[in-house]
């Protein structure tokens, strides 16, 4: 079936869903930028929609999922403009009701946050998603905009949901029953249409670009401990700005130049947010020769380059690595790469990280079968897993689950295992990384 050379080629197979072919390949080196930071470009864009006066958003994501925010501001009556990797937005003097429902696609992100900003206006609108979408928990943003004052319909607290804007809402303090940074960011945009001081507390630290961008772009948040604070109503005043690479995307070229021999690489002005480079912390920890230096900041977000070269050793006792509920947070979407990098090490055992059930997919499972499926030795919890390491992994027949993280990690483990492997589904790239296999393909040496 494999008879071609060492590298990797997307083969559409005539169905729907398009194979990606990879081959193992010998070391990663080069330089590499990347497009914006999801999680960053998803507020940046709320920000702007609403904010006074216009804001220019260089190096914008090319994430399906951000193009999903976007096109929902527009149907609300925000000119969006994109020009290279450029995106300027001109907010209207209101948000207007929209024709038609808003389409959220795969992206929870832009559901939660956007159900925030939309809870305090006088507008009825209907958010809807892709059918993974559909099946995600919204209870978790239901009862807090429902305390602060909105009506909100659901189908049993998932998608599509019904939001009855009210003006004004009514400040609350909340306490997260998730580490949730979509949900705490979801009550801080319901607070820029509160009277009074809404205040969340959070069970765990989790990303913060929220509370850094509301400064950055003249909201004042206070942080006092776990509780963050602002006080409503409140107006941003837009602006300009250029947001850094994403370093979710980052982490896979990483861990694969960590793990392939004699490979070099530099990733080149990649967020350096601390609430986001636990993935780099703990690969340091497991002797990753990775080194990061941060050159600028904008908007309060920090960014810099990363330099990581090949830098796999055997720990003398060899015991497994163990991560707990407290790093989950910060690791949230590199788990899935976390297992595929613990199996070339001495093992990982992931606890405490049953929101990875609730993901795009059911990221635990995903992750199991996927591994089982190159023949690792593993075992599922209800909230985590097991890898054995180090183990050889070899090339197998993989699934993504329609899920961009499971098909990036799981291309990491085709590049380091034994003979070729075929990831189905490989196109749901696009959700977080539309250029993820275009510059691997620049990066690998058979
Ligand atoms: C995100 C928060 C996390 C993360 C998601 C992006 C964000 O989700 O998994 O990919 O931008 O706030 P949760 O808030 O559901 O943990």
């Amino acid at each position: 079936m494999f008879d071609g050379k060492p590298g990797f080629i997307l083969v559409d197979c005539g169905l729907r869903l398009p194979l990606m072919k990879i081959w193992p390949v010998r070391r990663i080196k080069g330089f590499i930028s990347l497009p914006g930071d999801k999680s960053i470009s998803h507020r940046a864009a709320l920000i702007a929609g609403v904010a006074e006066g216009p804001s220019e958003l260089i190096n914008f994501s090319t994430s399906r999922d951000c193009e999903s925010t976007l096109k929902c501001l527009e149907q609300l009556g925000v000119i969006v403009t994109r020009s290279a990797n450029t995106v300027t937005i001109q907010p209207p003097d209101q948000l207007r009701v929209p024709v038609g429902p808003l389409d959220c696609g795969n992206s929870g992100s832009t559901m939660r946050m956007l159900a925030g900003l939309l809870a305090g206006n006088n507008l009825t609108c209907e958010l809807t998603g892709d059918d993974s979408l559909s099946s995600r928990p919204m209870k978790r943003v239901i009862e807090p905009l429902e305390m602060m004052g909105t009506k909100i319909q659901s189908s049993g607290g998932k998608p599509p949901l019904v939001i009855q804007g009210t003006l004004p809402l009514s400040a609350i303090t909340y306490e997260l029953p998730v580490a949730s940074a979509q949900v705490k960011s979801c009550v801080l945009f319901a607070g820029l249409n509160a009277t009074g001081r809404t205040i969340v507390i959070e069970p765990a630290t989790t990303r913060d670009h929220t509370e850094r961008l509301f400064n950055g772009f003249g909201v004042p948040v206070e942080i006092t401990g776990t509780a963050i604070a602002i006080n409503g109503p409140a107006r941003f005043v837009g602006g300009d700005m250029t947001i850094p690479g994403d370093i979710s995307s980052a982490a896979y070229f990483v861990a694969a130049a960590m793990l392939l021999p004699n490979s070099e690489l530099t990733i080149e002005d990649v967020c350096l947010n601390p609430t986001r480079t636990e993935f780099i912390s703990l690969l340091r920890g497991w002797g990753g020769d990775i080194e990061s230096i941060e050159t600028r900041s904008d908007r309060n977000e920090p960014s810099g380059s990363i330099k990581v070269a090949a830098s796999v050793i055997t720990r003398g006792s060899n015991q497994p690595f163990r991560i707990g509920k407290d790093s989950i947070p910060a690791l949230i979407d590199e788990l899935p790469l976390v297992a595929v990098v613990g199996s070339q090490l001495a093992g990982v055992e992931v606890r405490g990280a049953a929101e990875l059930r609730v993901k795009e997919t059911d990221r635990i499972n995903a992750t199991v079968k996927n591994l089982r499926a190159m023949g690792a030795e593993v075992e599922e919890f209800d909230d985590g897993l097991f890898v054995n390491g180090p183990t050889k992994l070899r090339g197998a027949q993989l699934e993504s689950f329609g899920d961009h993280r499971i098909a990036m990690a799981f291309s990491i483990a085709a590049l380091v295992a034994d003979g070729p492997s075929e990831i189905s589904g490989a196109s749901c790239v696009d959700i977080s990384f539309p250029e993820f296999f275009d510059l691997l393909k620049q990066v690998v040496e058979a």
